[in-house]
């Protein structure tokens, strides 16, 4: 069998996802029941990008540990993804260790072979996409990609010679038309990037420390789009001792991701591969945006669309079908209810809605609810025949540029087609006329055309797949691709079972409503989850005699060392008083020891004697701390060591 390797980017687990994001995900998941209807063997990774400043600040902001964080939202997109029936085979985490070990293996041997190299790294930053920025890349002193503000940065870093790679990437451009696609999007990288020179990558980080260890010198971590690039190929366990899923299904045939990381995934990516010796994926996807009535969504702006609300209401199938039929996949497309609910009635009420349900309907009404036998050809049926049988050819091609409105419109077409023979054949007349032997086979052929049907849709809408054929009474195991390209299959005899309308028609006013309010109502709730983790510290009250239980003293640092078993502590000898003691402090990022000798800090005097990493530690000293900034506190005039504080 053949295999087929299919991601999704890893998606950042800051915030809930809104329908954009599902975008991905979904064309994904699609993509992949596609190939395995075909026959294809298809292995499909998504995931999580758990690390970086981003991350890290969001947590702080919500007074949590960037671990407890993350793993709250990751709950939530996997529940997200099983209440959409996405069928990933693998969900990799960039905490996972295994990944960890990966990125460090990689980073060691880049740096070993010449492609990572130390230096200093000077320049912009920008944190909610996680790159940097030359001066003369940004736009009005903006992030180009986002717009938004930009953070000068000046730190020790390592750097990847991309440079190196300008040439070879070039020509990748050049010689593989299909690397990138859609097409239009390959102007843009060699315009922008690679004609202009490309500089090296700035690849760690020493600013914070949420990320993989740099494996000789931790004092770093590795940048995020590195760590997380890797994903692909660490999913796959490369560079482990259990690498068979790495040799059975890499190179990827395609990386699914949206436009504004298309720069990661077709320069930065590539050059990697090839400093590691690793053939190239075989294409990557670049789709457009999800705006809200043209408009970027965001929580901030209130005009987040999520899919909950619209699954709950009209179900999986319907949010799929939207997403992939009303937009094109390569470009940006402008989400609207109204939009939403007018083709929700035209394309799924209307159109294969009836058709299912008329067709059972006569079935059961002329033939007892059994199958009948096409015996007495006639007019249109030739017509239905060829189109029907074809259609499963044209969807093949579209799929292949991953053109899904355009594979869907195809299947509709056919949907249509099949109408419109009803209304050619009039069954009802046929009935009357007791012409038997022609309405027995103008019902098989509309049975026929929607077995078909229930195939071709099957990759976009499983569950309605489902439906049908239970409704047309065959059986959904063992489904091939190539039966929705023959005529003839169903099989006279059987019973249909009448059910429920797949898609009642919808009144738009109302649903509107409905949509609007179920949305509101979820933007409210994941707001205020937000604000009550604020509100909550705020009024932590405590009265004057929880406060005389502390017993804060002036302190006169002595003598500094640096702890043996520790990067991050340092070890202060102190004055309270006539006394002296020892306490160990988590501040070496932010101080020396010339820095501290002579100071006089806030000390809390009577908290219990603790070892920390093998050294004793009597009492805590005070300092306030935002974003990586620490200063200890001190008092405004000189006062002796040991005097109270209160
Ligand atoms: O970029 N319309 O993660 P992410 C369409 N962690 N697609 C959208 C969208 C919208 N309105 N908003 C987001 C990252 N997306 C990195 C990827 S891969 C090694 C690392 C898409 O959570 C976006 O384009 O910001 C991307 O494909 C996906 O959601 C995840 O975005
Ligand atoms: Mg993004």
């Amino acid at each position: 069998m053949k295999n087929y390797y299919i991601t999704t980017p890893i998606y950042y687990p800051s915030d809930n996802l809104h329908i954009g994001h599902t975008y991905t995900t979904v064309a994904a998941d699609s993509l992949k029941k596609f190939k395995q209807l075909m026959g294809y063997n298809v292995l499909f990774v998504t995931g999580t990008d758990e690390h970086g400043q981003k991350i890290q600040q969001k947590a702080e902001e919500n007074g949590t540990t960037p671990k407890e964080y993350v793993d709250g939202i990751v709950k939530d997109i996997k529940k997200l993804w099983e209440i959409l029936d996405i069928s990933y085979d693998e969900f990799v985490r960039t905490t996972d260790l295994e990944h960890e070990k990966t990125v460090q293996k990689i980073f060691n041997q880049l740096y070993e072979q010449g492609d990572i190299y130390q230096s200093n790294y000077e320049g912009w930053y920008c944190t909610p996409c996680e790159a940097f920025w030359t001066e003369s890349q940004l736009e009005d002193g903006k992030c180009p990609d986002c717009g938004r503000e930009v953070e000068w940065t000046e730190e020790e870093a390592y750097f990847f010679k991309l440079s190196k790679y300008s040439d070879d990437l070039i020509k990748l451009f050049e010689e593989r038309p299909e690397f990138l696609q859609p097409e239009s999007r390959k102007n843009e990288m060699l315009n922008n990037f690679l004609k202009t020179g490309l500089e090296d990558l700035c690849v760690s980080r020493t600013t914070f420390d949420w990320g993989v260890k740099v494996p000789f010198n931790s004092k770093h971590v590795v940048y995020v789009w590195l760590d997380a690039l890797i994903c692909y190929i660490s999913a796959l366990g490369y560079g482990t001792d259990n690498d068979e899923k790495f040799k059975q299904y890499w190179p990827c045939n395609v990386h699914l991701v949206g436009k504004e990381i298309v720069r990661f995934h077709t320069i930065i990516w590539p050059a990697v591969l090839m400093a590691l010796g690793i053939e190239l994926p075989e294409k990557v996807f670049g789709h457009g945006w999800i705006l809200f009535e043209d408009d970027k969504m965001s929580k901030s702006k209130g005009n987040v669309i999520y899919p909950e609300p619209i699954i709950e209401l009209y179900g999986v199938d319907v949010f799929k079908y939207f997403l992939l039929r009303e937009f094109t996949f390569g470009q940006d497309g402008s989400f609207s209810r109204e939009k939403f609910l007018t083709r929700v009635n035209s394309d799924l009420a209307n159109d294969l809605g009836n058709l299912v349900s008329r067709t059972v309907t006569m079935v059961e009404k002329y033939n007892g609810g059994s199958i009948p036998e096409p015996t007495k050809p006639g007019e249109f049926d030739e017509d239905l025949k060829e189109l029907a049988i074809d259609v499963a050819n044209i969807v093949e091609a579209k799929m292949d540029k991953l053109n899904f409105s355009g594979a869907l419109e195809e299947i509709w077409k056919l949907i249509r087609r099949t109408n419109k023979y009803i209304d050619e054949t009039t069954p009802w007349i046929l009935a009357k006329e007791e012409n038997s032997e022609r309405l027995d086979t103008v019902l098989y052929n509309l049975c026929e055309s929607l077995r078909i049907t229930s195939i071709l849709i099957r990759p976009f809408m499983e569950k309605t797949s489902d439906e049908i054929m239970k409704q047309l009474g065959i059986s959904n195991k063992n489904i091939s691709w190539e039966d929705s390209k023959k005529w003839g299959i169903i099989v006279s005899g059987e019973k249909v079972e009448k059910g429920k309308p797949i898609f009642p028609r919808l009144d738009i006013k109302k649903e509107l409503e409905k949509l609007n309010a179920a949305n509101d109502k979820l933007i409210k709730e994941r707001t205020k989850k937000n604000k009550k983790v604020e509100k909550e510290e705020e009024v932590d009250y405590i009265t004057i005699d929880d406060f005389d239980k502390i017993d804060l003293k002036v302190a006169e640092i002595l003598e500094v060392k640096e702890h043996p078993n520790a990067d991050k502590l340092l070890i202060l000898k102190v004055k309270v008083g006539e006394e002296t003691r020892q306490v160990v402090s988590g501040i070496k990022k932010y101080y020396t020891p010339e820095d501290l000798v002579g100071k006089k800090v806030v000390l809390v005097a009577n908290l219990k004697p603790v070892k920390l990493r093998g050294e004793e530690s009597h009492g805590m000293i005070l300092a306030a701390e935002e974003k990586g900034n620490l200063t200890l506190v001190s008092t405004l005039e000189d006062i002796p060591s040991g005097a109270k504080i209160e």
